[in-house]
């Protein structure tokens, strides 16, 4: 197996590509920064710029599986332009790889595994979300993950196995949502947002990665959710690493509205309620290593 990785570089991306170099599996990755480029023999750095449909066809050469991570940050004010590229970025990753890919005369690639989010459900309190499910969440971040699901299905017309990851809170303490949820509590700041019974769909980061290469061994086709067996409420998620850090919780919610005039529609990302199964990948084979909050967090924090 050879490994194409777009979105290398990021909090997934730099743990999955540890995880296979620790297993000698050569990787091969696409930037679009160009300090970012290594040439090791078993790590090599290629430049695009998916914006300008723009690739290097060397990427290509003796892979066989895609991992598909690449897409601006949707942890940053989201402006119009902004906006436009959260979108752009994830569409014309998956665009780029395809016209290089359907360029080239012969090419060595088996299987795609593209990233997703369960943001592309609808809002509920009481749903509980199967891969399955038909409806798609409105607002911005719903269409964008539809519209980048769409792109990685142009990928069976090239007759290539593709699978889909719905990823769901990626709970690390080196990127994501958990510094950002610790840094309150640890000042003694902590509270729950809006009325904290919104539902969070989390996945420990080194399941994740399991998770992609399973789905890369496997070969696994359709849709998959990407998160652990056992979804916790915000104001759960909040006790438990309030508990797992020793501080006390006395401060009431974060209110909706006062996060809405902050940070705009991006509150919707806070507030936002998914309780979404992992039953299918489960019944493919799939064990999680962490399959519950306090023991994920015991792991990632203690
Ligand atoms: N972390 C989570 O909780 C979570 C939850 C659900 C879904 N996901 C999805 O899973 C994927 C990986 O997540 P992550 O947390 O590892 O993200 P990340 O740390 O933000 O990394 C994403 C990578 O995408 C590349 N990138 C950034 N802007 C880009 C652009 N305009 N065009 C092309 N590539 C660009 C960057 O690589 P270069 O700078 O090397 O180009 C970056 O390292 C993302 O698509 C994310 O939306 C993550």
């Amino acid at each position: 197996m050879k490994v194409l990785i777009t979105g290398a570089t990021g909090l997934v991306g730099s743990a999955l590509v540890s995880s296979l170099r620790a297993d000698g599996i050569s990787v091969h990755y696409l930037t679009t920064r160009k300090g970012k480029i290594s040439q090791e023999a078993d790590y090599r750095g290629f430049f695009w710029d998916p914006s300008q449909n723009q690739i290097d066809p060397e990427c290509f050469l003796g892979v066989t599986h895609i991992v598909n991570l690449a897409g601006a940050s949707i942890a940053k004010r989201w402006t119009p332009a902004y906006r436009a590229e959260i979108q752009n970025s994830r569409t014309d990753s998956l665009q780029t790889l395809y016209k290089g890919l359907s360029s080239l005369e012969l090419h060595t690639v088996e299987y795609l595994v593209s990233a997703s989010a369960i943001g592309i459900y609808p809002d509920s309190l009481s749903h509980y979300y199967t891969e399955t499910c038909t409806e798609t969440a409105s607002g911005f971040l719903g269409e964008t993950v539809e519209k980048w699901e769409r792109a990685a299905r142009e990928f069976d017309a090239l007759g290539i196995r593709r699978g889909i990851l719905r990823i769901g809170l990626v709970l690390s303490v080196k990127g994501g949502a958990l510094p950002q949820i610790i840094r309150p509590i640890r000042w003694g700041l902590g509270a729950p947002l809006g009325s904290g019974q919104q539902w969070q769909s989390w996945i420990h980061l080194h399941d994740l990665v399991r998770l992609i290469r399973f789905s890369l061994e496997e070969s696994l086709e359709g849709v998959f959710n990407a998160v652990a067996p056992n979804p916790v409420t915000n104001k759960k998620l909040t006790q438990e690493v309030a508990a797992t850090l020793g501080k006390p919780l006395w401060m009431p919610g974060v209110p909706a509205w006062g996060l809405k005039l902050v940070l705009g529609e991006m509150a919707s990302l806070l507030l936002a309620s998914q309780r979404v199964s992992s039953e299918k990948i489960e019944m493919e084979g799939f064990t999680f290593r962490y399959a519950n909050i306090h023991q994920a967090l015991q792991a990632l924090l203690t």
